[in-house]
């Protein structure tokens, strides 16, 4: 896969990973439960609507990409590749939460920045599930692919994190 097939198929992920910030509100996926550390399991941060609006909107994306680049995994089935975009998103959403539960027990408090697990379980999580459901995958992206699709993301959770501060959709820059 070339650099621009890598980002249309990684593509639902960061859709799944952005529109909580747009639209998460409301009640807390662990429903304010702490643990016997005494912090919270995931924390405010991560609200059952936006939980949901990521696994739609990501999913949606992937039916949106998929259908029209229709080139882009040839091999695999247009029915795999929609399950595709719902298993990247979900993935994309679980990691987001094991990286918040990873904050909290290190005694981040939520919204603190931390390098790399800010950025990197959500596509951890998101490859790792796309691998098990389809596991081609893993050799179409590669190793150069898998560390590409790395460092792009470090970077546009960066980049976009700061626009989305500019834009006053986000309290802090990261
Ligand atoms: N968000 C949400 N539900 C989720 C994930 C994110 O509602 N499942 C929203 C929250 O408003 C959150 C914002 O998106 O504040 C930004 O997400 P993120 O940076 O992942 O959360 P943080 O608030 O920084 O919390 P944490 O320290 O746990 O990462
Ligand atoms: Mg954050």
């Amino acid at each position: 896969m070339n650099l621009i097939e890598l980002f249309i198929v990684i593509l639902p992920a960061y859709v799944a990973n952005a529109s909580p910030v747009l639209f998460g509100r409301g009640v807390p996926i662990d429903f304010g439960k702490k643990l016997s550390d005494g912090k919270r399991l995931f924390g405010d941060g991560k609200t059952v609507i936006g939980f949901f609006s990521g696994l739609v909107l990501g999913t949606l994306s992937g039916f949106i990409i998929f259908l029209n680049f229709s080139e882009v995994l040839p091999d695999v089935s247009l029915s795999q590749k929609l399950v595709l975009g719902f298993v990247l998103s979900l993935g994309a959403l679980l990691g987001d939460l094991l990286g918040s539960f990873f904050k909290r027990r290190l005694g981040v408090e939520r919204g603190k920045p931390m390098l790399l697990l800010d950025q990197l379980p959500f596509i951890l999580l998101a490859l790792l599930l796309s691998f098990a459901y389809i596991p081609v995958l893993a050799s179409k992206i590669g190793f150069f692919g898998f560390f590409f699709i790395i460092a792009l993301t470090i970077f546009l959770h960066k980049a976009t994190n700061i626009i989305a501060y500019y834009l006053k959709l986000k309290k802090v820059p990261w």
